[in-house]
């Protein structure tokens, strides 16, 4: 059984009614369902969660390892271009990652090109919306399962 994070930053909680030309009309508690609904269905666990406040998704990371978390899937958001401290506890956390946006951030202004996760993510996904997330619970499922055999 593998343990999944999903972590989403800042104003995803607005998700379903936030810009959805750029990020779709699928609500953050449908994200969160589907996921678990995947992760359930194959006997592995995932936790979800949101802050607005850095400092909390520190505090996941940080905790994470300690937790039994084998993978983390986040979204940074905003924070994908601001935040050294989130790239160092992930780096701390020495937990693979894989990097999630639902719009294509190098199809929008030159700023959201620049990711302070990108160079250690296991792998990126970005412009494919909600489906998305679930794209990268595959795949690290894919990879999880293949490192342990
Ligand atoms: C985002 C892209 C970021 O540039 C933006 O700040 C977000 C969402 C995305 O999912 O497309 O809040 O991470």
């Amino acid at each position: 059984m593998a343990s999944f994070l999903v972590l989403h930053g800042p104003n995803l909680n607005l998700l379903g009614s936030r810009e959805p030309d750029l990020y779709g009309s699928t609500t953050l508690e449908e994200i969160n369902a589907r996921l678990s609904g995947i992760a359930g269905e194959a006997g592995h666990r995932l936790e979800s969660f949101q802050s607005n406040a850095e400092h909390e998704l520190l505090e996941k990371v940080q905790s994470a390892r300690g937790r039994g978390v084998d993978m983390i899937l986040i979204n940074p958001a905003a924070f994908t271009h601001t935040s050294v401290a989130l790239r160092d506890a992930l780096l701390a956390a020495e937990l693979p990652f894989i990097e999630i946006h639902l719009s294509n951030i190098h199809a929008r202004e030159a700023f959201r090109s620049d990711s302070f996760f990108s160079d250690r993510a296991l792998g990126v996904i970005t412009g494919f919306g909600a489906i998305g997330y679930e794209l990268a619970l595959r795949a690290g499922l894919h990879h999880l399962t293949r490192k342990n055999r």
